[in-house]
């Protein structure tokens, strides 16, 4: 089992990676995260798809949790619409019914969707209670459950979605990250994850890009084995950039290599991209922006990116045919909360390991990113 710390100004998280983790849950929750024998639980669990997650590893958990009295629970589908103020007010609906306290416990059982959303809940519930994230995707693992940010999703006025526009800094007590979950995980959403392992690797280093291109064939094979390893090496980095700069004033906003342009891609959701396609897509156009922005001299990074992206099954570029309003894209950008003041700020790479945020960019900067999802050249 691999275990990272961090330490989030007053929260200890502990991440623990390795196989069978969820049949350990309540070992897990009374070793790392204190549970006293009186404390009540609420699990948010992923209904979808088809209930494979509450019913077969929700199953697990509530098995392993079920020596603790209390125990309470709820299912919310993992849907970018309903990662939403409805939702959380639901969660508090059924914390006030469960009879959950100060000194309850929430611990969510799902991806990125429901462990925001869960844990912006616990964020305001009674002033905040203790939370504990059991993460049932790749990217959640190595990403969303990792760092503190929680939070929904808000409308906008003309019709697109505002990703994560109202939210906190809640971090979990203990994230268990049990890789046995992934054999349902379809797909496409394992692949997405893999979007977000690029991302780290990047940014962590040559070393890294070479272990990440060691670990692909194994991982495309989704061979259990060689999982927990994998998502060891990716949390560790996305973990110590955190330890560093919690409250992102600085290095953590490396992590939004490629989000700038994913979260614009992701507001419109008639494109139907996931997450991690949009980084996917965001990742090629940052490098297409670096080299505009004359912090890249030539395409091997964009291309190298590409082959690997291509490799991993993800978008290098939008489909043929795929009509975006780049005006409406450009706005989304000026909105998002890694841009000041209106004004544009993109997180491009000089090279592998050199990763800057650069802000003031001529806006022709920014359209080079588009194109090079676009024309897919
Ligand atoms: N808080 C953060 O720091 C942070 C970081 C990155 C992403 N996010 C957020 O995470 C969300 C995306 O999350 P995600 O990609 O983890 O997935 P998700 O929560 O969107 O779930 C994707 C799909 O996979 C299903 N699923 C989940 N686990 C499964 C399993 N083990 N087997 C079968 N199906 C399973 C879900 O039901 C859903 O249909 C976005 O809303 C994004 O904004 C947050």
């Amino acid at each position: 089992m691999h275990r990272h710390e961090l330490e989030f100004e007053q929260t200890r998280t502990t991440i623990l990676i390795g196989r069978g983790l969820l049949g350990r849950a309540h070992e897990l929750l009374v070793a790392e995260a204190g549970l006293a024998p009186e404390e009540r639980i609420y699990l948010a669990i992923d209904s979808g798809p088809e209930g494979i997650v509450a019913d077969r590893h929700g199953r697990v958990l509530e098995a392993a949790l079920g020596e603790q009295g209390g125990l309470a629970r709820g299912t919310f589908e993992a849907l970018e619409s309903a990662k939403s103020m409805e939702t959380v007010e639901r969660i508090w609906d059924d914390l006030l019914a469960a009879g959950i306290d100060r000194r309850g416990l929430m611990v969510a059982l799902g991806g990125g969707i429901v462990c925001d959303v869960a844990g912006f809940a616990a964020s305001g519930w009674m002033r905040g209670i203790d939370l504990v994230l059991a993460p049932t995707t790749l990217l959640c693992m190595v990403d969303a459950a990792i760092g503190g940010k929680t939070g929904v999703n808000r409308p906008l006025a003309d019709g697109g979605l505002g990703k994560n526009l109202v939210g906190a800094f809640w971090p979990a007590k203990l994230v268990i990250c049990d890789c046995d979950v992934l054999a349902t995980l379809g797909p496409r959403e394992f692949k997405a994850g893999l979007a977000e392992c690029l991302k780290h690797a990047l940014i962590d280093g040559e070393a890294a890009m070479n272990a990440f291109e060691g670990d692909l064939p194994a991982v495309l094979e989704r061979d259990l084995d060689a999982m927990p390893d994998f998502v060891a090496r990716s949390a560790g980095v996305k973990t110590s950039i955190v330890q560093r700069d919690p409250r992102e004033l600085g290095e953590r906003a490396l992590l939004n290599l490629g989000h700038t342009y994913a979260h614009a891609l992701e507001s419109n959701v008639d494109l139907g991209l996931l997450h991690g396609e949009a980084v996917a897509l965001g990742l090629v156009a940052a490098c297409r922006a670096a080299r505009a922005a004359g912090l890249l001299s030539g395409d091997e990074l964009e291309d190298r990116v590409r082959r690997l992206l291509e490799r991993c099954g993800l978008p290098s570029s939008l489909s043929a045919g795929v009509r975006i309003d780049l005006g409406a894209l450009r706005d989304v950008m000026r909105l998002d909360k890694k841009s000041l003041g209106g004004r544009v700020r993109l997180v491009l790479p000089r090279g592998i390991g050199q990763i800057e945020v650069v802000e003031g960019l001529p806006e022709d900067v920014v359209d080079a990113g588009w194109s090079a999802i676009l024309a897919g050249d």
